[in-house]
């Protein structure tokens, strides 16, 4: 399989063929998703939740999102690799440009950034040639002002403005867009008003692509998974019963074997 580029990723979606994707913290995990052919490995600040132990992706900083694209980049050889910029990045305009600088020599083909708030922020990234990708949606780095995760486009006004933010992000540059927890009719709607493809999560089959959180999809996820994720194995169940073996047989005197 060639590498995949964003010219591959935008074909896609004009041939009606669908964009996989899926979330990677490290060089195995990410190896392992390009062997199986998956178009698109996000390092995401859900690495925060799934990997650091934190309760959200709030805390996640720069340097953590540099040390875990640096290691997910090791174990890639064709799929497209995008990182998303944390929260603390957008102190300042110069400090967000600097951080996906960083990113970029981490090993990032593009970032991503939530929202439209930063859209000046993306007009600049674009204009110095770091391809963006943006979010639309329920924002996991808002839930301190707008909440916890809840389905958005449910109201006309809310549908409206999903639409306009949509169309505002592919003028700022965006070659693609993460829809997440958006009512799937709405989704539906801005993947035919925008020519950048759409991936969703938790936003219905009409997006042009999809992505989830590879934990919660291998089943490795410790705590509660959102209902949209559908579980392609149980590992956490395979790991803690080869555990529970290994140390039956350590004090059972039967490993290592004389
Ligand atoms: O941080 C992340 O992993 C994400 C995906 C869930 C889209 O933003």
């Amino acid at each position: 399989m060639p590498k995949i580029t964003i010219p591959d990723l935008l074909s896609k979606k004009k041939n009606g063929q669908k964009i996989t994707c899926l979330t990677a913290y490290d060089a195995p995990t990410a190896q392992m998703l390009d062997e199986a052919g998956i178009d698109l490995v996000l390092v995401g600040d859900t690495l925060g939740n799934v990997i650091l132990g934190y309760e959200n992706t709030l805390p996640v900083t720069i340097s953590d999102m540099v040390h875990h694209t640096k290691a997910a980049k090791k174990g890639i050889k064709n799929v497209f690799l995008a990182a998303d910029m944390p929260l603390s990045s957008f102190v300042s305009e110069g400090l967000a440009l600097a951080d996906a600088d960083l990113l970029v020599e981490a090993g990032a083909e593009a970032v991503k950034i939530e929202g439209i708030r930063h859209v000046s922020i993306i007009k600049e990234l674009v204009k110095n040639d770091i391809p963006v990708i943006g979010h639309l949606g329920f924002l996991p780095q808002s839930i301190g002002t707008d909440g916890g995760p809840a389905v958005k486009g449910k109201t006309v006004e809310e549908a409206d403005s999903l639409i306009s933010a949509a169309r505002l992000l592919e003028s700022a540059g965006v070659f693609s867009m993460v829809l997440e927890l958006v009512k799937p009719d709405i989704a539906k709607k801005i993947t035919s008003s925008v020519k950048v493809p759409t991936i969703g999560i938790g936003s219905g089959p009409y997006c042009d692509g999809q992505i989830l959180v590879v934990n919660d999809m291998l089943g490795l996820t410790c705590g509660k998974v959102p209902n949209f994720v559908k579980k392609y194995a149980d590992l956490k169940d395979v790991v803690v019963d080869a555990a529970k073996k290994y140390a039956e047989e350590v004090r059972g005197l039967k490993f290592p074997s004389v």
